[in-house]
């Protein structure tokens, strides 16, 4: 295998990303790399996609809600993999970047810069980034984008000659530099000593009063540093996310793409494409076919030549091969072997075990249950803590009473069974293999195998002869 590692160069490489701001233009209560896109927060994107590129340490600077864009970033690459430094006021990128001098100060280094809110940065682009960087003797390489629109984004303004000026935020910019395409992607390599010995020169002098990173190149030139630009073909995999309307619009790009690889390459059909909902990370077989308004998220795995029909959400999920989900149905967390069928308007909450070819039909809720193998159970009940063997039949209206007001309690029902219509279970309980419940029975003890029980409570009726 090529190695990826961009570590064998002779600078190490240290990755900081900025995630301390409170992202005001969102008109949120949650700091903005915590917003979701593509089920995940802005920041798990960003550190996921810097692992990759397998820096000798990854830190990333937090400050608005530190505690939870610690733990967002923790939950994505495990406990131990990056590195926190606290902004303690939110004073400019500038300030966040200086919020990392005795961290990363010491040693001399390459450091790679990113934005906490610039998701769909791919690792190979970094990667180009940095070699360029470490081929060149710039102090600094900048990551720069053309936009059509370049409004908000910081500009790039060069000399005649086409040489790096300096970079203008959006707000101080004159009419003529308004004009410029060309932008700060801010994506960035520094020679970290020179970096944190500019930083030092940086005034909140700007429309913002703030401590601005982008003041760090022009004063590197002014001290005789060479600097380089690195332009991007792009733009959308390098663009901020400041704004709601920014956030769908990411979410709506990266669903197109998935659902067109799965088209193409996994032999998936949508019926409508446009108005189809899968994650990412989820997998589905070839031949699978997907209607309108389903929603496939987080880590699924679709078998093959599956049907999952309209306005069904599955969310971290298993399901086998030629399973069909019927219209409606929500299901989490739950494992369905193959050739099962589920719904229309069932509820599989979480935990579910459906082994090959059971069945859940019409109204049924179940949770933290086994479904046995050719089981069935199609209208209007509820099971929960239950667990069922194989080929049994619970009726329509069956209810496990699992929780007596402070504990839930188990439900067995052994193979073979048939459970009446409209039966209370009232767990713990367990109903022996070749029993019958009659309808309305309230089982509220055991029954043992191949015995008919009926009424309220339930009484032994008689055995039966089932082997
Ligand atoms: C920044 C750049 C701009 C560039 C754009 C690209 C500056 C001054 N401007 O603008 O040139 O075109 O990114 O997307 O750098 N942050 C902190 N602490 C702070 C302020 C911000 O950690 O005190 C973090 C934010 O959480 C965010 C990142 O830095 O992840 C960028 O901040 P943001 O306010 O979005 O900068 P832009 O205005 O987009
Ligand atoms: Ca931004």
């Amino acid at each position: 295998m090529p190695s990826t590692s961009v570590n064998t160069n002779p600078s190490p490489i240290d990755v900081l990303i900025l995630a301390a701001g409170l992202g005001t233009r969102m008109k949120s209560n949650l700091a903005k790399v915590l917003h979701k896109l593509d089920g995940r927060p802005l920041i798990a994107h960003v550190c996921r996609t810097a692992l990759e590129i397998q820096p000798r340490r990854l830190f990333v600077v937090v400050g608005h809600q530190a505690g939870q864009v610690q733990s967002a970033v923790e939950a994505e690459l495990g406990a131990d993999q990056a590195f926190f430094v606290t902004q303690t006021a939110q004073l400019g990128t500038g300030d966040a970047v200086s919020a990392a001098r005795d961290a990363l100060a010491k040693t001399s280094s390459t450091v790679l810069i990113l934005s906490g809110d610039v998701p769909l940065v791919r690792a190979e682009t970094l990667r180009m980034l940095v070699e360029a960087h470490q081929q060149g003797t710039a102090a600094c390489t900048i990551l720069t984008i053309r936009l059509e629109n370049p409004t908000g984004y910081g500009r790039i303004v060069r000399d005649e000659p086409g040489n790096f000026l300096k970079i203008v935020e959006q707000r101080d910019c004159n009419d003529d530099e308004r004009q410029i395409r060309e932008v700060n992607s801010g994506i960035y390599c520094f020679d970290t000593n020179k970096l944190f010995a500019a930083l030092e020169r940086v005034r909140p002098v700007n429309s913002q009063g703030e401590y601005y990173l982008t003041d760090v190149p022009a004063i590197l030139k002014s001290e005789g540093d060479r600097l380089a630009l690195f332009q991007h073909q792009d733009a959308r995999e390098v663009s901020g996310i400041n704004t709601r309307a920014e956030l769908a619009e990411f979410e709506n790009l990266l669903r197109r793409g998935t659902v067109r690889r799965l088209m193409s390459d996994g032999g998936v059909t949508f019926i409508d494409p446009a108005h189809s909902y899968v994650s990412g990370r989820a997998r589905i077989g070839r031949d699978c076919i997907i209607h309108p308004d389903v929603h496939i998220e987080g880590d699924s795995v679709i078998g093959e030549a599956c049907e999952i029909q309209h306005g069904s959400r599955i969310v971290n999920s298993r399901l086998g091969d030629r399973v069909t989900v019927k219209d409606h149905c929500l299901i989490v967390n739950s494992d369905i072997g193959s050739d099962c069928a589920v719904g229309p308007f069932a509820h599989l909450r979480f935990a579910v075990t459906m082994e090959e070819r059971a069945a859940i039909g019409n109204f049924v809720e179940v949770k933290n249950s086994t479904i046995g193998r050719g089981t069935k159970s199609m209208h209007l009940t509820y099971l929960g803590d239950a667990t069922i063997g194989e080929k049994t039949n619970v009726g329509a209206g069956t209810i496990t009473c699992n929780y007596d007001g402070k504990r839930k309690h188990p439900t067995v029902i052994e193979d073979n069974v048939k459970i009446g219509s409209d039966t209370m279970l009232v767990a713990p309980v367990r109903v022996g293999r070749g029993s019958v419940t009659a309808a309305g029975s309230v089982v509220t003890e055991d029954v043992p195998p191949n015995t008919l029980v009926a009424g309220v409570p339930a009484k032994v009726k008689k055995k039966l002869k089932n082997d």
